[in-house]
């Protein structure tokens, strides 16, 4: 058979296909466990970074050990210790029937439809045991997509340490704007309830009046992205409600004497 021949080609191009797609789908096999170990490091990352507890060069898995991680129900705020909180996946639980729940239709749900009945906390302590911080998850809905961050509190359980945005798919310059440090850096010291113990925390569509008696309630909006403002004050009232983290924190606030 010649070089030239229409079979010869054909079978080339069929060998070549048949190697590359072996070679593309046995690498997407090797590389899902780099890939999943890699997405546990960047959320851990994520952690420490709204915590304020993140150094670079150290390693991340190490800093992380400061934190003890709970699976709490969210409805009654007890911990569930029958799920292992080092492998719960809190967006698998959203979708599965037995930890999940059909949360659509309802109103003040940051645009969630379903949604886990389980959540991860994240405490830090000092070698004393003191309490020091306490992350949440926090997720809802932006313009185009669903957010996912990290409240993180001081051990006053009402004073923002950090909040920070791991994943998100607004536009960069508008909504993408969570990601702008400045924006991220005012969150700090901000106070997530007032002195009875309601929410007091505000996203509000434009900047905040600097000395104003309510400032420390409230944190400036995205400047041309008043639906993904709209999205991360709705997400906020929903977690720290009484459908997210509020029975957990009533419950964790008479354990920590806080
Ligand atoms: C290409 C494009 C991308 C946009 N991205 C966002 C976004 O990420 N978040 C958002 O709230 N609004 C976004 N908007 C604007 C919204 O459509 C809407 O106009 C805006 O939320 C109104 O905000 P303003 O009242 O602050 O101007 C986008 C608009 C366009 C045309």
């Amino acid at each position: 058979m010649g070089n030239d021949t229409i079979k010869k080609t054909l079978l080339i191009a069929g060998l070549l296909s048949l190697v590359c797609s072996a070679f593309v789908s046995s690498s997407a096999v090797f590389l899902r466990p780099n890939q999943a170990r890699n997405k546990d490091l960047d959320r851990k990352k994520n952690i420490l970074l709204a915590a304020g507890l993140y150094e670079e060069g150290k390693s991340v898995e190490e800093l992380f050990q400061k934190f003890e991680v709970r699976i709490v129900e969210l409805a009654s705020g007890q911990y569930e210790e029958s799920l292992d909180a080092t492998t719960f996946d809190q967006r698998k639980a959203a979708r599965s029937t037995e930890l999940g729940l059909d949360v659509s239709g309802k109103k003040g749900l940051a645009g969630i439809k379903r949604k886990s009945r389980y959540a991860p906390v994240f405490v830090s302590r000092d070698d004393q045991g003191t309490l020091q911080q306490l992350v949440l998850p926090v997720h809802g809905k932006g313009l185009w997509s669903t957010m996912y961050g990290f409240l993180a509190l001081e051990n006053d359980l009402s004073t923002i340490k950090g909040f920070a945005f791991y994943e998100h798919g607004e536009t960069p310059g508008l909504g993408g704007e969570v990601d702008n440090p400045d924006w991220k850096a005012q969150w700090v010291g901000k106070k997530a309830f007032d002195k009875s113990g309601q929410i007091g925390i505000k996203v509000l569509k434009g900047k905040v009046v600097p000395n104003s008696p309510n400032a420390q309630f409230e944190a400036d909006g995205l400047s041309g992205a008043t639906i993904t403002t709209r999205g991360i004050d709705a997400l906020l009232q929903y977690w720290l409600g009484a459908e997210g983290f509020k029975p957990f924190l009533t419950q964790f606030r008479k354990e920590e004497g806080v």
